[in-house]
């Protein structure tokens, strides 16, 4: 059993053989019998010693909190949300009940699933103000920069804003889970000229989505799968994301300023923002026959194909193995199976040439493409399932709070003098 110290790092001493030389630490997530973490090592960490302990870049590897929320094990690819399975819950769970289960620790009853919907349905009508907010918006403005002035925004409504009780904070993340959907949906609606279109109660939360985006009820096997696609996304441990959530919050900051941190560093090109990025990628190949020497060419130049590898999966990540199958039923619905023969090109090539597997965000574009969600809202529809996670990882985070403070290897000069200006070079 490998232990982690009061520091956060691996103890050295069980650690024995897994040193590598130049004093890095090989380090991977699996489970143990006892069903415990345990920390082991891989060859990708690059660990420096320094005068305060280890540099580690991007902190690869780096234990930051103990979470009971989700759980990854990168080598097998496996995940699981409070103990359950990823794919058992893709199989049988829905969006709403996976939310309850990420906050909650354990599956809702029915009763107390039926309360949440009534809470998520009655949280989904919007400030009147916020229309406004989003009127004044340029149309061109991008949507993840939308939605996170608008959480912002938000927060001056919410009547437990201030409040840091588990109940004021639990109420803020189902109004939160139901606001991001429709601020995302009026959005889309109100950017193309036209009017937001109002809540249904009579749909789940998947189903409302694409009914407040294009004003229909929608089929119900594209209801199903953005249903399963919301709780693929709803959480993934310490991601860059809930990291920076949990930042926020751990200076005991409000949840809404923390869900604002995180909504811009999912925005990011090597976080959330790479599912937008695989879309105008498939786009720019255009032919299938042209996807291979694509890949080749920008491994070439040393260029990063969008939704492939991932800081923590060496394997393929448990997402996509559903996000793959989804994408070829829809196509396969459509009559149009291109975005996904090519993506399967694409994926071969990667295997081929780099050996890098693709990650949650290279089948989710064609996926959401094929239920007419446009690319510029992939970002944002990822957001709105990982505001369960992000909420879920707060919640844990104001129970058993400690400021999150590292410090740094200072590198720079140390014997520096003040020069007047007079005498400084032009
Ligand atoms: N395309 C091509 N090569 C890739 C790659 C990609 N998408 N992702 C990683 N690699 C290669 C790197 O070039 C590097 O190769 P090298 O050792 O020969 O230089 C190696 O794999 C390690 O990559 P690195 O960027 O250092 O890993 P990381 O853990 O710091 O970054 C990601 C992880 C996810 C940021 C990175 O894989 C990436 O940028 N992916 C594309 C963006 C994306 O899909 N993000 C969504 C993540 S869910």
């Amino acid at each position: 059993m490998y232990k982690i110290n009061t520091g956060g790092f691996i103890d050295k001493q069980k650690t024995e053989g897994n040193v590598v030389p130049g004093g890095g630490i090989r380090t991977k997530n699996t489970l143990t019998p006892r069903g415990l973490i345990s920390i082991l090592c891989t060859a990708q960490n690059r660990i420096h010693r320094g005068r305060h302990g280890m540099v580690n870049p991007g902190l690869e590897g780096v234990v930051a909190a103990q979470t009971a929320v989700c759980f990854i094990d990168g080598l097998q690819g496996r995940m699981l949300y409070r103990g359950h399975d990823i794919h058992d819950l893709a199989a049988h769970s829905n969006f709403e009940e996976t939310a309850y289960l990420l906050w909650h620790g354990d599956l809702p009853g029915p009763g107390k699933l039926a309360e949440l919907n009534a809470r998520l349905c009655a949280g989904r009508t919007l400030p009147e103000d916020i229309q406004d907010l989003l009127r004044a918006f340029p149309r061109r403005a991008a949507p993840m920069d939308v939605l996170r002035s608008a959480v912002s925004f938000l927060a001056a409504y919410d009547p437990d804003t201030a409040s840091h009780t588990r109940e004021a904070n639990l109420r803020k993340a189902v109004r939160l889970t139901a606001q991001f959907a429709t601020v995302t949906a009026a959005w889309h609606r109100i950017s193309n000229g036209a009017d937001p279109i109002a809540p249904n109660p009579d749909l789940g939360h998947a189903a409302n989505f694409l009914y407040m985006l294009n004003g229909s009820i929608p089929d119900p096997e594209h209801a199903k799968a953005f249903d399963i696609a919301l709780i693929l996304h709803a959480d993934h441990e310490l991601n860059a994301s809930t990291f920076a959530a949990r930042v926020t919050a751990a200076t005991l900051s409000d949840m809404h300023s923390a869900v604002t941190s995180a909504v811009g560093t999912l925005k990011g090109p090597l976080h959330g923002g790479a599912n937008k990025d695989v879309m105008d990628m498939l786009n720019e190949i255009g032919e299938i026959s042209l996807a291979a020497d694509y890949v080749s060419e920008k491994l070439a130049a040393r260029e990063k194909i969008p939704g492939f590898g991932h800081r923590v999966y060496k394997t393929e990540d448990p997402r996509a193995t559903h996000l793959r199958r989804l994408s070829e039923e829809l196509g396969r619905k459509a009559g149009d199976l291109k975005w996904y023969e090519m993506s399967r090109v694409i994926e071969q090539a990667m295997m081929d040439q780099k050996g890098i597997a693709c990650n949650v965000d290279f089948y989710s574009g064609s996926v959401y493409a094929s239920m007419g969600i446009p690319a510029g809202l992939f970002t944002p529809v990822f957001a709105c399932s990982r505001i369960t996670g992000w909420t879920a990882h707060l919640l844990e985070q104001y129970t058993d709070n400690r400021i999150i403070r590292p410090v740094g290897e200072y590198t720079g000069p140390t014997e520096a003098r003040y020069v007047p200006m007079d005498v400084r070079p032009a």
